[in-house]
């Protein structure tokens, strides 16, 4: 089976495990320090500004309390978004108001979010579809005007860049997955960026029981070690040297992932064009770097699910991602929806990663041809 998605590990990660497990300290340690110093160099940011949580999903969950977000405020979410997004703000108490997106890039523009906003919105918690990045001058811009909190899920931006600055850093707060499925992986973990070293400290301490200062053997033996001291509750919610390890590894890949990825899009690109019944993605403009996270078609003819099927029979895994939630009853959100209807019943995502050679690529794509052939 072809996967749509897959991750690449090799002898370096378990070297670099082996050494964690010699080292006798599988936690939270110099390991993840390290991680969180080289990301921010990576994001072109700084490590006081950067702090890594065990999930992104703990970032969605935690930009509420971080950003003092009150069950009754509004928060504006695309509603082509991932499920930890609503269920963040639903699970706050706060009101999810979803807006519509670009039928094309999948992603909210300014025009699709001020729609929505009104005096009661907080936050526009925002979803860089694929790591595409959104046009951030044109949010911020609008955000900024009405005193919007922006919180960026750039889950899958991992490299991915808007005029040099990268997605996750515009706003109070962003954030960057490295769970199982994604670009850089470590099994589960992510990085989470914000917009002051204050919100960076209040974070620390939330994703630490809410400590004010760590106990436990680094402690000065002026003191004793074992007593601590807290003024707010939080959860734990930390990487661990362990998936560090990994992660650190896997930076070090990145680029050269980044190039394979690239090369699969342009052969895609170049190789599916002919079939005028493929919308193949939307060139990106020049001032902008992608991660290459999904290659989404949208099938005009309304033969998506048959293709999708067709391409499963074959052995050649797709999907269609994110299912919008305002088809998720449980939310409860209303409003009408035009362009993410549409992309939600056209869009499929094709197989990408770094992992796929160029026979896979050959393959899918005189699969795709035969389906071609099937509809004449
Ligand atoms: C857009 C987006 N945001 C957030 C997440 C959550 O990431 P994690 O699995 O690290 O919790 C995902 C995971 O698939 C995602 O795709």
């Amino acid at each position: 089976m072809i996967n749509v998605y897959q991750p690449s590990l090799g002898k370096e990660e378990l070297a670099a495990l082996e050494e964690v497990f010699a080292s006798n300290w599988l936690g939270k340690g110099k390991r993840v320090a390290a991680f969180e110093e080289q990301f921010a160099a990576h994001i072109r940011s700084s490590k006081e500004l950067v702090l890594s949580t065990n999930c992104c999903t703990e970032g969605l969950f935690s930009s509420m309390h971080l950003l003092d977000i009150a069950p009754g405020d509004e928060v504006v979410v695309p509603t082509i978004s991932f499920i930890g997004a609503g269920n963040a703000v639903c699970a706050n108490g706060s009101k999810l108001v979803l807006c519509d997106v670009d039928p094309r890039t999948l992603n909210a523009r300014a025009e699709d979010i001020e729609k929505v906003i009104t005096p009661k919105t907080k936050a526009l918690l925002l979803l860089h579809y694929g790591g595409v990045p959104c046009e951030m001058d044109d949010i911020m811009d609008l955000c900024n005007r009405k005193g919007i909190k922006v919180i960026e899920d750039a889950a899958a931006g991992v490299s991915s860049f808007y005029k040099g600055k990268a997605i996750g850093t515009f706003g109070e707060m962003g954030m960057w997955s490295f769970d199982a499925m994604k670009i850089l992986v470590c099994g589960d973990g992510a990085m989470l960026h914000f917009n002051s070293p204050e919100l960076r400290r209040k974070a620390d301490r939330w994703l630490y029981f809410g400590l004010e200062t760590k106990s436990g053997y680094e402690n000065s033996v002026a003191q004793k070690w074992w007593e601590f001291d807290i003024s707010s509750f939080g959860h734990r919610a930390i990487m661990n040297d362990v998936t560090a390890a990994m992660a650190l590894t896997q930076l070090r890949k990145l680029p050269a992932f980044l190039v394979r990825r690239a090369e699969v899009h342009r052969c895609y690109d170049m190789n599916l064009e002919q079939f005028q019944w493929l919308a193949l993605p939307p060139a990106l403009p020049d001032y902008v770097e992608s991660s290459y996270y999904f290659y989404p078609v949208q099938v005009l003819d309304g033969r998506r699910d048959a293709l999708a099927r067709f391409l499963r029979e074959n052995g050649i895994y797709t999907t269609y991602r994110y299912y919008p939630l305002h088809r998720v009853p449980g939310y409860g959100a209303t409003g009408s929806f035009p362009n993410a209807d549409y992309a939600a019943d056209h869009t499929l995502n094709l197989p990408i990663h770094q992992s796929l050679t160029d026979d896979d690529l050959a393959y899918i794509v005189r699969k795709i041809a035969e389906f071609d052939a099937l509809g004449k």
